[in-house]
């Protein structure tokens, strides 16, 4: 299944995994990169050799195409940036953030620039900044999240900009790739949904949570360590909400919310980490590997096409 997206960044199928800090280590990467999607690298809190190490480890499981995610505003930048470009890698994924520096130091070396954005006028900046395409993501998204919806932020933004687009925050199968395709973008990005997937390297537990989770069991830590976050209701976003209702300092609640993405993931804590998942919880029910959801999907979107199929180059 051809788009504009799987011509830039050289897949099989339009459908991406979206970067989830301590959650897409090389397993996860490698099994979606090899079933024909793109992985991308989790790397907001790795050191430069954390990074270098995980990139290899990567490369050891496939020869596909991957990404790796970043924050802008790591104070060490610059040295991230030379293990990226030093370890060839393809394709660079960031958030909000002054990306300046970045697209200055990869786009000479040919690394296609693919940022995550969460408003129109955003988007529309990435582009004249220098970016090859953008992913888009509505506020039913897991993790760092905006304020608008993805059906309404998804055609604004590809009438505005001319790269390709690919539409994130509640997308999970066939369904929502042929709507998204209908909305204008070229592919999904999905973060829940590949967390619960055979290959994702974090506690079956977490996993089973989400299965278990409907669609009403998120809640947006609105604001109140700096960046608002969709996570599932437990005792931690209970205790930021009260916190908040305390009126208790930005620093506090920023020290109270410190590692806890790592808690729930990496240390299987499900009540006192942050689990950051979207409202696409509803719909996930089960914990295929990658390919089989991959191919799941495809062939949900190739069945119920009909009229959008212009939209595929060739298949
Ligand atoms: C557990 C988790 C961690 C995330 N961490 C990051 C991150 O480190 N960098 C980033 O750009 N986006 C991050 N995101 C956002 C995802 O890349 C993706 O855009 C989002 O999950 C899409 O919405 P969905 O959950 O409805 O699929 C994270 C999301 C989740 C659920």
């Amino acid at each position: 299944m051809k788009t504009r997206i799987t011509e830039l960044l050289g897949i099989k199928y339009p459908i991406i995994q979206g970067a989830m800090a301590w959650v897409s280590f090389s397993p996860l990467v490698a099994a979606v990169s090899n079933a024909g999607g793109l992985g991308i690298l989790g790397a907001s809190f790795m050191s430069p050799d954390e990074l270098r190490e995980n990139i290899r480890e990567v490369k050891v499981l496939t020869q596909k195409p991957f990404a790796v995610n970043f924050m802008p505003e790591n104070p060490e930048l610059e040295q991230l940036l030379d293990v990226i470009i030093e370890e060839n890698v393809t394709i660079a994924s960031y958030g909000k953030g002054n990306p300046r520096r970045i697209i200055e130091r990869t786009k000479p070396h040919g690394i296609i620039n693919l940022p995550t954005m969460g408003a129109v006028r955003h988007a529309v900046k990435a582009e004249e900044n220098g970016a090859d395409a953008v992913i888009v993501q509505g506020t039913e998204g897991g993790g760092h999240t905006g304020f608008v919806t993805s059906s309404i932020l998804v055609p604004m933004v590809a009438e505005r900009v001319r790269i390709p687009v690919v539409a994130a925050g509640g997308f999970g199968d066939g369904r929502g790739l042929v709507a998204a395709l209908a909305l204008g973008a070229e592919g999904i990005s999905m973060g829940s949904r590949f967390i619960a997937t055979q290959e994702c390297p974090i506690p079956l537990q977490a996993k089973e949570w989400i299965v278990r989770s409907s669609e009403e069991d998120t809640v947006v830590t609105d604001n109140l360590t700096g960046v608002r976050c969709r996570v599932l209701k437990n005792k931690f976003a209970q205790s930021l909400l009260e916190m908040k209702k305390r009126n208790v300092s930005k620093w506090e609640l920023m020290k109270h919310a410190r590692g806890r993405f790592r808690k729930a993931f990496y240390e299987g804590d499900l009540e006192e980490g942050s689990l950051a998942c979207g409202q696409v919880a509803g719909i996930i029910n089960d914990i295929p590997t990658c390919e089989a959801l991959i191919e799941r999907i495809v062939k949900q979107a190739m069945d119920i096409m009909g009229p959008l199929k212009e939209k595929i180059l060739s298949s």
